[in-house]
This record gives structure tokens, sequence and C-alpha cells, in this order.
């Protein structure tokens, strides 16, 4: 059976028993309407711990003013289900007032905020989506308080925001495994996202050039092209002249500098508009 708790007092009920039981916990963070992808993780969490938790949250703090925190997919009985699916222990989908109190202006004026550092968060999405990362290190940092997890699960697909939680976890000595999972894509490559349902069939054919560019960048790295000028020029051609492209970029994984040649370990990212909706997709070399 799968709990469905909304209350941070009732969640931490359940924990303390657990604890006291020597049961070992993962989390996999979500923000619901959960797609294959995110059924992924719950998989890995399964096989790692002895109890799973699901958190399902539009976190508001998250987003930017002129971005989809309204218009979010908000499917929690799907979620629900899902979850009982797939033996998750419980589903914690608290209300924006559960975790952020009375407050009314939800910025650092009124709360505190982890700031991951400038250098991995001034690049990539985090220079379209400023403060973005502060919003989600805040609340994965808050939902890793409630839970008191030994395991957290990260999708790839969100590469940059799986290196800020690693670095968050490293600088401030929490004593959690993060294991990263890889991305999870459709028949023909598109790379599941909660956000795909906003997609017009011609918007998703074009959106589909995505991960058709960063295919054709790991053939021509695997056939010894390594300069990044070369591969990033193939991107742009590959990509359908209807998206609006916000960056491909080449990135070293272990320290997110960028990489001026491709090599191992280089992270390929692309984030571009189909119509108004928002993708990124990646590749490790
Ligand atoms: P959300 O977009 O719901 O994603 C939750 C988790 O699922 C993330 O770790 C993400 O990388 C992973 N995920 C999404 N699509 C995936 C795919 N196609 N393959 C594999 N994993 C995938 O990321 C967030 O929510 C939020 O920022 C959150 C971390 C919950 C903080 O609010």
């Amino acid at each position: 059976m799968t709990a469905l708790l909304n209350n941070i007092v009732e969640v931490r009920e359940n924990i303390q028993k657990w604890k006291s039981d020597k049961k070992t916990i993962a989390i996999v963070p979500t923000m619901g309407a959960l797609h294959l992808g995110h059924i992924s993780l719950i998989k890995k969490a399964k096989e790692i711990a002895d109890k799973v938790v699901v958190s399902v949250f539009v976190n508001p703090i998250q987003f930017g003013p002129n971005e989809d925190y309204d218009k979010y997919p908000r499917t929690i009985e799907h979620d629900k289900s899902v979850c009982e699916e797939n033996g998750v222990d419980i589903v914690f989908a608290p209300a924006p007032k559960e975790m952020y109190g009375e407050n009314t202006v939800l910025s650092n004026t009124d709360l505190t905020f982890v700031c991951p550092p400038y250098n991995i968060v001034d690049c990539l999405c985090g220079k379209t989506r400023p403060s973005h990362f502060d919003g989600v290190a805040t609340v994965v940092l808050k939902l890793f308080n409630i839970i008191q997890p030994d395991y957290a699960c990260f999708g790839q697909k969100d590469a940059q925001q799986l290196f800020v939680i690693k670095k968050m976890v490293k600088d401030l000595n929490l004593n959690i495994q993060i294991i990263p999972c890889p991305i999870v894509r459709e028949q023909d490559g598109l790379a599941l996202s909660s956000r795909n349902t906003y997609l017009s069939s011609e918007e998703r054919k074009n959106a589909l050039t995505i991960s058709m560019a960063l295919k054709e960048i790991k053939k021509l790295y695997s056939n010894g092209i390594n300069d990044t000028k070369i591969l990033f020029d193939t991107a742009v051609s590959v990509l359908d002249k209807n998206l609006e492209i916000d960056y491909i970029e080449f990135r070293d994984f272990s320290t997110f500098k960028k990489a001026e040649k491709a090599e191992k370990n280089t992270l390929v990212a692309i984030a571009a508009k189909s119509g108004n909706t928002r993708l990124i997709d990646n590749e490790i070399l």
C-alpha cells in the first residue's frame, strides 16, 4: 500500500519508525506528471533501499515570473497509482504552504535559500533561468531534511541539476548517496519530459531534432572528431530551423568547466524552445 501524505509531521512519524527498524530509505524527488523517466528512478530506488519515498511537489521557488508554474501539469491521482504499481511506500505531496509556511514572497528576503556556486549556475539553464537552481537546491535540501534518506535518485536528463545536487551534498557534508540514472527516451529518441504534453505534433516533430543532433555529435565523436566548433556547427545544422536554440554547450562533467575539446566525460547539452515549450537534452560522451 502506498500512503499519500501531505503533511511533514505525518511523514516524519513514518521515517522515525523506519529508522528505528534500521530500514534504508531512498527518495525520488519529482514535480509529478510521472512518466517512464520518473519510473526508472523509482525502480532504481526500489533496488537499492528498503523503503522508497516519492515527493510530488511543483516547487514555486524554482520557476521564474514568466515561466509555466501555473500551467505545469498536476496529476496527483495518476501519480499515486503509478507509485502504487511500482511499490512506493510514501508519496509525499505537500501544498506550497506546508513547505514555505505563510510567506507570500517566496524569495530570499523572507526565506533561507541554498545558493549553489556561481561558476556552476551562471551558465546553461541557469543563465536563462536566473535563481532557478537556488530554488532547486533549497527544495531538495528541505526534502532531504524531512525524509533523511540514505539515497536520492536523480536523472541525468537534468545534468546541470544533478551536478548542482552532487556539489551541495559534498560541500554541505550531507550523508546521502546521490544515484544518477540514465535518460529514458521515446522509441524515436525524444527524451521523456512532463513538458512534452505541451507540444503540438508539429512542435514534437521539430523537437525530435534535439536528440538527433546529440546522436550525430556522438557519432562524429566516436569517429575521432573532437573539435567542439565542428560538433557545434553539426548540431546547428541538424536542429530544425523552427527551434529557438538557447544553448549548445560542451562541459567537463566532473568540473563543469567549458570543454575546449570533446573527450570522455564531456557533457554535450542542448536547450531549445519548440513553440513555447523549452526542452533540454544531453549526452555524456
Ligand atoms: P522533474 O522534472 O519532475 O524530474 C524529477 C526527476 O526525474 C529528475 O531527477 C529528472 O532528472 C528525472 N527525469 C525527468 N525526465 C527523465 C528522463 N527522461 N529520463 C530519466 N530521468 C528523468 O527535476 C525536477 O522535477 C525538480 O527540479 C526537482 C528535483 C523535483 C526539484 O523540485
